[in-house]
């Protein structure tokens, strides 16, 4: 008994040092989180954005973008398009827009401090939306992914990205994502984890 206490302290403990590195990530820490996963992702982070399909000339969210590694992948695919982002996390917003200085600063992508249960965009403003390794941190899925539908144009396709170190299990995530309004919605594998695609 006193040894399961013991066991389920230090589980706590390790829960909460890796939600402070990569799940939220904040202060030192966190800092550190970011820079491993501006440093490990790339690969992955490339093959879930492929997947959207994203054209030039179109607009695209980022929820939970942490350093901006996918931001500045998106914004060199789309040289007359907008990217937005959003993250819940001051030093993965500071990262993400150090990342991305010079497309802020022509306009091309803007990055907010905020949670993907209230989105600060108007209803159906988005072509694509994306989320990579983020909505297993998030305090409840479905409330972001409405959020998410909300302020995607109709017929407009989202991304979930999963590595698999994330945690996400692939069981009854599909049904989570239809019971959050979309369709279409399907699984796709690579070595190093899944996608779910869907469709508003
Ligand atoms: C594991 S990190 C992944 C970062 C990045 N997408 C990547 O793959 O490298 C999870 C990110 O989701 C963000 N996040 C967690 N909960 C969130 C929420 N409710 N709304 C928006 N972002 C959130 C965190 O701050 C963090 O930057």
């Amino acid at each position: 008994m006193h040894d399961d206490r013991q066991e389920q302290k230090r589980s706590g403990i390790a829960d909460s040092l890796l939600m402070q590195m990569f799940g939220r990530p904040k202060s030192l820490l966190g800092r550190l989180g970011g820079f491993i996963l501006a440093r490990t992702k790339r690969d992955f982070i490339s093959w879930a954005i492929d997947l959207l399909d994203v054209r030039p000339d179109e607009t695209v969210l980022e929820v939970g973008f942490g350093p901006g590694v996918s931001i500045e992948i998106l914004a060199a695919m789309m040289p007359t398009g907008y990217v937005a982002g959003v993250d819940a996390s001051q030093e993965m917003v500071e990262q993400a827009r150090a990342r991305n200085a010079k497309a802020i600063e022509a306009g091309s992508v803007q990055l907010h401090y905020g949670s993907v249960e209230a989105l600060p965009f108007a209803d159906d403003t988005f072509d694509k939306a994306l989320a990579i390794n983020s909505m297993q941190v998030w305090s409840d899925a479905i409330v972001g992914l409405r959020e998410m539908r909300r302020v995607m144009k109709v017929g407009g396709r989202m991304a979930l990205g999963f590595t698999r170190q994330s945690g996400q299990s692939r069981t009854g995530l599909p049904e989570t994502i239809a019971a959050a309004g979309f369709t279409e919605v399907h699984l796709v594998e690579t070595e190093q984890g899944f996608c779910a695609i869907a469709t508003k």
